[in-house]
């Protein structure tokens, strides 16, 4: 075997504003595959996460929550656990950017970038930016509205037009507002901290480190853009490496600046700076030492030439990844990441990409909770990903389809066909009388060409690849054992031990596909190790049957003998079970309409009030958290492009106006509405339509089968109600 490699492995490091959705844990899986791969080598693995807790929209949330952001994003954190254990997650560590390991690392990180001998990276400038006087605090761009600089359009966010698209500085806007008070903010100076990312020496080694050939050439090529001065396609300039600035004002949830008052790390400082954090903190309580009897200290396994770093990453923070975390270790005399794995968006059955903070479509939680194998989904992601960051589709028919008739229909059908018979005739041992047949050698033969393949695919994440050669292997498993008929050869004393062979030459070819798997279905693979006598099953198992000691193939020494050392096999037991269409259904039914197709029988179901149950019981707590406010409807205009929906301004008593879709175009005209009083969730999270941003929802009537009771009809408040009045 080589020499052990020294791994430390990340993935990136969620928000701690929200669950876990289906998009992380698709990396997480993707990134766990690898570790285990590499721990089944012999390889030392330290793989470490870790809540990325700072920055406004965190503090916001918090606020919001009625909470304390410590309280917060520690209430986050206690819910992390139940999601990587039920996919088989195999961190060794999960710790948190709002620590102890991690303020220090920032803030040293920091001053060894600003106390460079040869010139500080650091340079303080003052900035005008908008302050909002009521909140007390400068406004990120993201909580600046007003009106579009170009087409006029209302309540547009201070980077650019949801309308017409234009991009421009909050400065821009006309009429500003402040999205958190409604104040009018001010223009104010502050000093901020810039890393000199623009910097010759910076620009030098960044152009060297990005595209020296380790990154995916898709990945490496976006960023070659990043560096050339030119005119965009919009018409603005780049400007090549532009500085980046490192700093934000109090209040801010986050990690104060050495030696600057007031001043914190802008988020993204701190946040890869958390991945030395947690590993830091493994290493301080031992775990290194503990697993594979590496005693060194944080600092010297960093300074290690042989430690090698890796991340695993969305295509979307490339530029975090790729340009500032390897110059701000760089320039602070630090290791650089050996490499950036970046991963494409995962969509659910051809719908849009997830929500950043509320996923859709498919709830980890809810999957495992309706009893669905953690595996199907390792399996069936594995099958889709490549080493390329293409975006990737989960469609529940092929789900469905890939998990029942790969993983259940030709791998484990390989074992179920015919360990029952090794049981029964041969009281569960292996053939070992063997001779040499050509049936023998050119089945295993093909196993000695493809098991290496696999290898060097999982090594190079082209997870879909390996499994490809997986299903070929387990396809002439399967022809193997069909062309031989172990079950007629048995009926004759004659041929028993031919048969013998047979069963026992398809769980070698069994055996070697569990390795190949072990690291995609860790669970599956532990219970076919018991089931071949308890031996941890590694890859050195492979070349040992598959490889002579010269490096030739070995097919023509084959036996079981060889094969299978142990030889002896314990009952086999169904190792899983095939994917229900009706678990497929359940996952994918809102909650409501799960419970009344539960109910079953139409009968019921017709006689159901507007076609669907009643909900669950709420408390009046449960109800206080929906904050519904009687609404004005100042304007109302039908939406270009959109048959179904007119767009609302309503007044709720704010001292400004909401901007809200609503499905209810075919049943009232634009100037029906306008005047009227109607009632509407205030308190809703604003969500991104195609047509601009709908901020809350009007309550309107319907029938749960519209198609079948057409109509939906908006609430009218008898007269004497006021706008802004809440509905309790
Ligand atoms: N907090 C930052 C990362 C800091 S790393 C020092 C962040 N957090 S995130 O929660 O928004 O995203 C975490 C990871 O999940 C990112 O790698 C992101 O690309 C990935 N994904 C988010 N949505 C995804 C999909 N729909 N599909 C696949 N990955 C997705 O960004
Ligand atoms: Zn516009």
């Amino acid at each position: 075997m080589t020499a052990k490699r020294q791994l430390f492995v990340t993935t990136a490091l969620p928000y701690a504003n929200g669950k876990f959705h289906i998009g992380h844990i698709m990396e997480y899986i993707q990134a766990d595959i690898w570790v285990r791969f590499q721990r089944m080598q012999g390889h030392a693995v330290n793989f470490v996460g870790a809540d990325d807790t700072h920055g406004a929209p965190i503090m916001i949330a918090a606020e919001k929550a009625g909470k304390s952001p410590e309280q917060f994003v520690a209430d986050i954190a206690a819910g992390r656990k139940e999601y990587l254990d039920g996919f088989h997650i195999s961190f060794d560590n999960w710790h948190s950017t709002h620590s102890p390991e991690n303020t220090e690392l920032a803030r040293q990180i920091y001053r060894d970038l600003r106390d460079r001998a040869d010139g500080s990276l650091i340079e303080v400038r003052t900035i005008e930016q908008f302050f909002d006087p009521e909140k007390n605090m400068f406004l990120p761009d993201r909580y600046i509205k007003g009106e579009c600089p170009k087409c006029q359009a209302k309540d547009q966010y201070g980077d650019n037009c949801e309308n017409c698209g234009a991009v421009y500085a909050p400065t821009d806007l006309i009429n500003p507002y402040s999205a958190l008070s409604g104040a009018k903010p001010e223009l104010r100076n502050s000093e901020h901290f810039f890393f000199k990312l623009s910097d010759p020496r910076c620009v030098e080694f960044l152009e060297n480190w990005t595209q020296d050939g380790k990154l995916q050439p898709d990945v490496a090529n976006k960023i070659k853009e990043w560096f050339s001065v030119r005119t965009n396609p919009d018409g603005t300039k780049s400007e090549g490496l532009g500085d980046w600035d490192i700093s934000r004002d109090a209040p801010y949830f986050g990690i104060e600046i050495p030696d600057a008052p007031g001043k914190y790390f802008y988020v993204w400082l701190d946040a890869p700076v958390g991945y030395l954090a947690s590993l830091k903190n493994w290493f301080d309580k031992g775990g290194p030492k503990a697993k594979h009897g590496d005693s060194r200290s944080f600092a010297e396994y960093m300074a290690a030439p042989d430690t090698e770093q890796y991340h695993f990453i969305g295509k979307d923070i490339v530029t975090f990844h790729t340009l500032f975390w390897p110059a701000m270790l760089k320039f602070s005399g630090r290791k650089t990441p050996n490499n950036v794995f970046v991963h494409g968006f995962l969509t659910v059955n051809n719908g849009e990409k997830m929500s950043k903070s509320r996923g859709t479509g498919l709830d980890p939680l809810k999957y495992l909770s309706l009893g669905m194998n953690a595996e199907w989904l390792r399996y069936y992601l594995a099958s889709l990903l490549s080493s390329a960051n293409a975006d990737i589709d989960f469609n529940a028919t092929d789900f469905e389809n890939i998990v029942n008739s790969h993983l259940i229909g030709k791998y484990l059908n390989i074992v179920s066909r015919t360990a029952g018979f090794i049981t029964k005739q041969f009281d569960g041992k292996l053939a070992s009388a063997y001779e040499n047949e050509l049936a023998e050698v050119q089945a295993i033969g093909m196993y000695a060409t493809l098991m290496p393949d696999i290898r060097r695919d999982l090594e190079r994440r082209d997870y879909a690849k390996a499994l490809k050669a997986v299903v070929t292997l387990a396809d002439i498993a399967n022809k193997y054992v069909f062309d031989h008929e172990p079950w007629k050869l048995a009926k004759d004393p004659n041929s028993q031990a031919r048969a013998h062979v047979v069963c026992s030459t398809s769980l070698v070819m069994f055996r070697l596909l569990t390795i190949a798997l072990k690291p995609i279905i860790p669970v599956v693979a532990e219970q076919v190790e018991k089931f071949f006598g308890g031996h941890d099953l590694t890859w050195q198992d492979a070349d040992e049957i598959l490889i002579t000691p010269a490096g030739e193939k070995a097919v023509n020494r084959i036996s079981p003998k060889v094969m299978l050392p142990g030889s002896k096999i314990t009952d086999y037991k169904h190792l899983m079970q095939r994917v229900d269409p009706k678990q497929l259904e359940a996952l994918f039914e809102p909650p409501a309409v799960m419970e009344s197709a539960q109910a079953a029988p139409e009968t019921i179901a017709n006689a159901l009030p507007g076609g669907e149950a009643m909900a669950e019981t709420i408390t009046i707590d449960d109800f206080a958290k929906i904050d519904l406010r009687i609404a004005k409807i100042v304007n109302c205009e039908s939406v270009d492009g959109s048959t179904k929906l007119l767009r609302l301004t309503l007044d709720v008593g704010e001292g400004k106006t909401r901007n809200v879709f609503s499905g209810i175009a075919s049943m009232y005209k634009p100037e029906q509405l306008v005047g009227k009083l109607t009632v509407m969730v205030a308190n809703l999270a604003p969500r991104k339509m195609k047509f601009g941003v709908s901020e809350g929802m009007v309550l309107a009537g319907s029938h749960q089968d519209e198609k079948a009771n057409p109509g939906i009809y908006i609430l009218e408040p008898f007269p004497g109600a006021q706008p802004g009045m809440r509905v309790r």
